[in-house]
């Protein structure tokens, strides 16, 4: 009967695999397209089976394709992005010419039947898709598409920024990445913070490491105008004398004009062309002092001509900002990109990179810690929970102990010691023979090499090191009674180190003021930030997330410019 045909996959009902678990008989369809997505088959508990016999539209790049039977049909392993599996795809020659479709990285749209695959063929899908019409195909040049089947290197695909999506491996990172983005925003909007925006281009330098990247438009303004000082060379001094003496002529006829009475019309004509010679005088005089180069006052930069008035640059870090709405709106957090100007070259660095920054007011440093705990142990919940095939993809390919990883930071609390006690750890190793490359003493900044080791061989979970040396930390941090270390802390953790680094800030405006004073700080930037403390001052604590460190700590990835989709590191801003 004709009725018993399944409709066309874009006049099926969008309905979702139900919570319970058990599969629905009906594909969810992509709502603002006509194709189904691959993970709304392939995702489900029931890996499929459950939609045999519905016909679906498809769309998505050949992962690769081969011509079986004497080119009678073909085997398309097709990807869409939505999850890491592919969809098996049999199209028979006499549907379509095969050779086109085949190569890896075809883009092609189909509508097929969803179909049981025939046992005993060795495939593990629970379902293919058998095609009964060609849509759309988008073909490749196989001799120049850099995407070969056969895998690059991380470092190879790099190269190919704009096209590197297409692998398995970074398609999985984007997903988990995406998921810990969501994660991040559920978790604060669950716990009550707000979600504040800080600027990108700020005044102030958070760290005051003297890392930031400058926002001008004075260099290309000065390129602007030297090439035009060569085009139209300015007025030497006999020009401007020149058009003085016609303001002069033209002045002396408005005079002559008057005294001898004439028409007022005549008189209003003549004192018109004063005005117009004044005008041209003005704009010669000015032309006349352009100089190139850039433009100076008492031998330094005149930032007063710069776009904002004043020198600007790329954020560090938007806490300083964001304390601003925690010291009204209490509990807040920003997410957003940052920059350092750091020639750093290392697997953990990149010159821009998002941060998740929440501001907790009325809390301590202890609060600010159990706030840092509980959201990197929820967001690998959340990872577990929703992109375990991701994970496993991950798990296969590079870190064979990343799930088990994520296991164990979500079920276990902590490891918490000071700064003074990881030090005395460290110099124990020192005396039993361990050889690093910084030398431990009390007072240095710890590096990467004593943060991992502490994390991955001393306590082999996740550690918060807190209480640091006043000396090696910023000056916004809330001062101990010790008057030596400050309610500094960071959160390590196994393959990264340093994940987190956070703090009590400094709630009272006389030891702020002192140790601005003390670090050799400008005072005048960071007067509105000291009005927080002026006026009506809160004990408020607050960290720094690394997100690209919190997707290697997840993924088990080595280099942090492959979790990130566009890295910018010194040499390299492609894109
Ligand atoms: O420890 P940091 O410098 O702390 C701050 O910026 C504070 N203002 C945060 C706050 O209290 N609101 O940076 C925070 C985190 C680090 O722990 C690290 O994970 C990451 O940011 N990070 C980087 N990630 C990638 N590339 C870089 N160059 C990074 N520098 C810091
Ligand atoms: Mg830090």
């Amino acid at each position: 009967m004709a009725d018993e045909v399944p409709p066309p996959a874009h006049q099926v009902p969008a309905v979702s695999i139900s919570s319970d678990g058990i599969s629905s008989s009906t594909v969810q369809k992509a709502r603002f397209s006509d194709r189904v997505r691959i993970r709304s088959i392939l995702g489900r508990p029931d890996g499929g089976a459950g939609l045999a016999g519905q016909k679906v539209r498809i769309s998505g790049w050949v992962k690769t394709g081969r011509e079986q039977g004497k080119g009678a049909f073909a085997f398309l392993e097709v990807n869409d992005g939505s999850c890491p599996a592919n969809l098996q795809v049999m199209v028979d020659a006499s549907v379509s010419d095969l050779t086109k479709l085949v190569a890896t990285g075809t883009c092609v749209t189909v509508d097929g039947c969803l179909k049981i695959p025939p046992e005993g063929k060795g495939t593990k899908q629970k379902v293919e898709l058998s095609v009964v019409e060609v849509i759309d195909v988008g073909t490749v040049d196989t001799a120049t598409y850099p995407i070969p089947k056969t895998k690059l290197t991380l470092e190879r695909l790099r190269e190919f920024p704009h096209l590197r999506s297409r692998t398995n491996s970074i398609s999985a990172i984007a997903r988990i990445r995406h998921a810990l983005a969501i994660a991040t925003h559920t978790f604060f909007d669950e716990e009550g913070f707000l979600y504040i925006q800080t600027p990108i281009i700020t005044t102030s330098d958070c760290e005051g490491a003297g890392e930031m990247f400058q926002v001008t438009t004075l260099i290309s303004h000065t390129e602007k105008l030297e090439r035009d000082l060569i085009e139209n060379p300015p007025p030497t001094e006999a020009d401007v004398e020149a058009a003085r003496l016609i303001v002069k002529a033209r002045g002396e006829a408005v005079a002559q004009l008057k005294s001898a009475k004439a028409s007022k019309e005549t008189i209003t004509a003549s004192v018109a062309e004063l005005n117009e010679a004044k005008a041209s005088l003005s704009r010669t005089e000015e032309r006349s002092r352009l100089k190139p180069g850039l433009p100076k006052l008492d031998g330094k930069i005149d930032y007063t001509q710069d776009f904002f008035g004043r020198q600007a640059f790329l954020t560090v870090s938007g806490q300083l900002q964001v304390e601003t709405y925690a010291c009204g709106l209490s509990d807040v957090y920003t997410f957003g990109p940052t920059f350092r100007a750091e020639n750093s070259h290392t697997s953990r660095h990149l010159a821009e990179f998002w941060m998740v920054e929440p501001e907790l007011a009325f809390a301590d440093l202890e609060d600010d810690m159990n706030c840092a705990e509980a959201y990197v142990r929820y967001m690998c919940k959340w990872l577990l929970e929703k992109r375990y095939d991701d994970m496993e993809l991950m798990a296969k390919n590079f870190d064979k102990g990343c799930i088990d990883r994520l296991k164990l930071v979500a079920s276990t609390p902590f490891g918490r010691l000071t700064y003074t006690k990881a030090i005395e750890l460290l110099e124990e190793a020192v005396g039993k023979g361990k050889e690093f490359v910084n030398p431990v003493e009390w007072g240095i900044d710890l590096a990467s090499e004593h943060e991992r080791y502490l994390t991955e061989v001393v306590f082999q979970k996740p550690l918060i090191v807190y209480n640091y040396p006043k000396g090696i930390k910023a000056f916004y941090m809330r001062l101990n009674d010790d008057g030596k270390t400050v309610a500094a802390m960071d959160v390590l953790v196994p393959k990264v180190g340093e994940l987190i680094g956070g703090s009590q800030r400094e709630e009272r405006i006389d030891v702020i003021m002192e140790r601005i004073e003390e670090m050799g700080l400008p005072v005048e930037p960071y007067e509105w930030y000291l009005d927080l403390r002026r006026y009506g001052t809160a004990k408020h604590s607050g960290f720094g997330l690394g997100f690209e460190r919190m997707v290697l700590f997840a993924t088990g990835m080595d280099n942090i410019r492959d979790v990130i989709p566009f890295p910018r590191y010194p040499g390299r801003a492609d894109l």
